[in-house]
C-alpha cells in the first residue's frame, strides 16, 4: 500500500478518529485544530474526547500522527486534505458551513502542487462539493480534486466502524482524486461505492434520515402498544425478524439525540425546503421525536401530579452510552422541562460533560446513581449505561422518597422492578 501524507482539519470526534485510523493504516497524518486547548491536550498525550480505543491508537501511532495549530506545518508535504470540522445548524436551520469554507480557503497556502485532493468528511448539504470546486478554482487549486467521503461511524464504536465499515462511499468529480482517496483505505475489507459528488453527499443525509425514521417509527408503535396493551418489545422483536426490514434501530426510547440525527435531519428538511419541496415524512419523523422527548414528563405527572418542588433524578445525561457527547441529548430537554415545571433536578452520568449555562447550571450532579436516587421523588433512565443495568435496585428503592421509575430505554425487567417495590413504567411495555 502506498503510504500517503495526509492533513486532517479538525481534531473533534471525526477528525481524531479519522487521523488515528489513517495512521494505523500506515499513513503519515498531521491533525490541525484551531482550538489551542484541544491541541495542547493532544500534545500532552491526552485525548480531549471519550472514544473507546482512541487513546491507545493515538499512542501506538505517535511516529506517524502529529497534532498542531500551525497551518504551514499541516500543509507541508500533504497530498490529501481531510475536512473534519463541525457543521452545526445555523439560525435558518441550514448547516453552517463557515468552518468548511475557512478550511478550504486556508488550502491556498499549500506549497505548489503537493496537494492532490480534498476529501470532505464533514456532513454537508448536497451541492457543497460544487461550491467547493468553484472556491478551489478561485484560489488557484484547479489541479486539486474534490472528493466526498462521508463518515458513517457511530460515537462509542467509531474506531471499529471506521476500520470495519459496511461501505466506503467515494463521491468524485474525476477518477484520479477518487481513486487516491479510496486507496487510503487499503487494508479495510469493505465495498467501495463510487458515485458523483452530489449523490455521495445525499447518501450520508439519507442514511441518517432513514435511521432516525426507524427510531421514530418504533416510538410511535410503542405509544400504540401503550394504548392497546401490546408489548413493543415482542412486537418489534418479531417485526425485525423480517429480513426485508431488519432489526437494527427498531428500538423505542426517549427520543433520538446526539451530534448527528437532529442536526442532519433538520438540515435535510431545510435543504429540501430550499428546493421548494416540503418533505412530509421527514417532518413527521422530527415531530414524533420532539414529542417523544417530552413524554417522560407526562409519565412523571401521571404518577406525581404537580412536579413543583419534587426531586427528580436523571440517570444518564449523554445522548447514548459509551460517549461523553451531550450535543442535542434528550436529557437536556428533560432537565429544562423539569426545571420549568418547578422540580429540583439531580443527575448522574459517568462521562458526560454538559456545556456551561442552563439548564445544567441548575442541576445537581452526583458521583453515583445511588447518590442521585437517595431522597428522590422519581427517577428517569435517560441513557442505558451498563452501570444502571447492574445497579442494586433494591438498595436504590429503599433510598428513594417515592420509588417512581420511568425507564426511558426499556433497560430493566418490569416484573423484577415491580417486585422490588418500584412504581415502574417504560416505553410501550405493559
Ligand atoms: N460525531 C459524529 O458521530 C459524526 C459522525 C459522522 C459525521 N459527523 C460529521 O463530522 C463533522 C465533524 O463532527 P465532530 O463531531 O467531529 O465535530 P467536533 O465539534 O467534535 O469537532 C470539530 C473540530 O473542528 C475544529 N475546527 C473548527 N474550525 C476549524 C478550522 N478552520 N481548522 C481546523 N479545525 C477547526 C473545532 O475546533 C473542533 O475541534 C460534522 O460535520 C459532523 O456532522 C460526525
Amino acid at each position: 500500500m502506498a503510504e500517503r501524507r495526509i492533513a486532517v482539519f479538525g481534531a473533534g470526534y471525526i477528525g481524531l478518529v479519522t487521523g488515528a485510523c489513517l495512521a494505523e493504516l500506515g499513513h503519515h497524518v498531521t491533525v490541525r485544530d484551531i482550538d489551542p486547548e484541544r491541541v495542547r491536550i493532544l500534545l500532552a498525550g491526552d485525548v480531549p474526547i471519550h472514544e473507546p480505543g482512541l487513546g491507545d491508537m493515538i499512542a501506538r501511532n505517535k511516529e506517524r500522527l502529529t497534532f498542531t495549530q500551525d497551518l504551514d506545518r499541516t500543509l507541508t508535504g500533504a497530498e490529501i486534505a481531510y475536512v473534519c470540522v463541525d457543521t452545526p445548524p445555523s439560525a435558518s436551520g441550514d448547516a453552517d458551513l463557515t468552518r468548511v469554507w475557512a478550511v478550504i480557503r486556508s488550502l491556498a497556502a499549500a506549497p505548489d502542487h503537493e496537494l492532490r485532493a480534498v476529501a470532505m468528511k464533514s456532513t454537508v448539504p448536497v451541492g457543497t462539493g460544487a461550491r467547493a470546486r468553484v472556491l478551489l478554482d478561485e484560489i488557484g487549486l484547479s489541479h486539486v480534486g474534490y472528493v466526498s467521503n462521508p463518515e458513517f461511524t457511530a460515537e462509542g464504536r467509531a474506531i471499529t466502524d471506521f476500520l470495519a465499515p459496511d461501505r466506503i462511499v467515494i463521491g468524485q468529480d474525476d477518477d484520479t482524486a477518487g481513486a487516491l482517496v479510496a486507496a487510503l483505505h487499503t487494508g479495510i475489507d469493505a465495498p467501495v461505492a463510487t458515485m458523483d459528488v452530489k449523490s455521495a453527499e445525499m447518501v450520508k443525509l439519507a442514511s441518517n434520515a432513514l435511521l432516525a425514521t426507524k427510531i421514530s417509527f418504533a416510538n410511535e408503535i410503542a405509544t400504540l402498544c401503550e394504548n392497546t396493551g401490546a408489548n413493543v418489545t415482542e412486537v418489534l422483536g418479531a417485526v425485525g425478524m423480517d429480513h426485508r426490514l431488519g432489526a437494527h434501530f427498531l428500538r423505542p426510547g426517549i427520543g433520538w439525540g446526539g451530534s448527528c440525527f437532529p442536526k442532519d435531519s433538520e438540515a435535510l428538511r431545510q435543504m429540501a425546503s430550499n428546493t421548494g419541496f416540503h418533505p412530509q415524512l421527514l417532518t413527521a419523523v422530527i415531530n414524533v421525536n420532539n414529542i417523544q422527548k417530552r413524554r417522560a414528563i407526562q409519565h412523571l405527572k401521571d404518577e406525581l401530579g404537580d412536579l413543583a418542588g419534587r426531586h427528580v433524578a436523571l440517570l444518564g445525561m449523554a445522548f447514548k452510552p459509551g460517549t461523553d457527547d451531550m450535543r442535542e441529548a434528550p436529557s437536556t430537554v428533560l432537565a429544562g422541562r423539569l426545571l420549568a415545571e418547578g422540580a429540583h433536578v439531580r443527575a448522574w452520568d459517568p462521562l458526560a460533560r454538559p456545556a456551561a449555562g442552563e439548564p445544567w447550571d441548575s442541576v445537581t450532579r452526583f458521583p453515583t446513581p445511588l447518590h442521585a436516587l437517595a431522597g428522590a421523588d422519581a427517577a428517569v433512565i435517560v441513557t442505558e449505561w451498563p452501570e444502571l443495568a447492574e445497579l442494586d435496585w433494591t438498595e436504590a428503592c429503599t433510598g428513594m422518597r417515592t420509588p417512581i421509575l420511568f425507564d426511558g430505554r426499556n433497560l430493566l425487567d418490569p416484573t423484577r422492578l415491580r417486585e422490588i417495590g418500584f412504581r415502574y413504567t417504560s416505553v410501550g411495555r405493559p
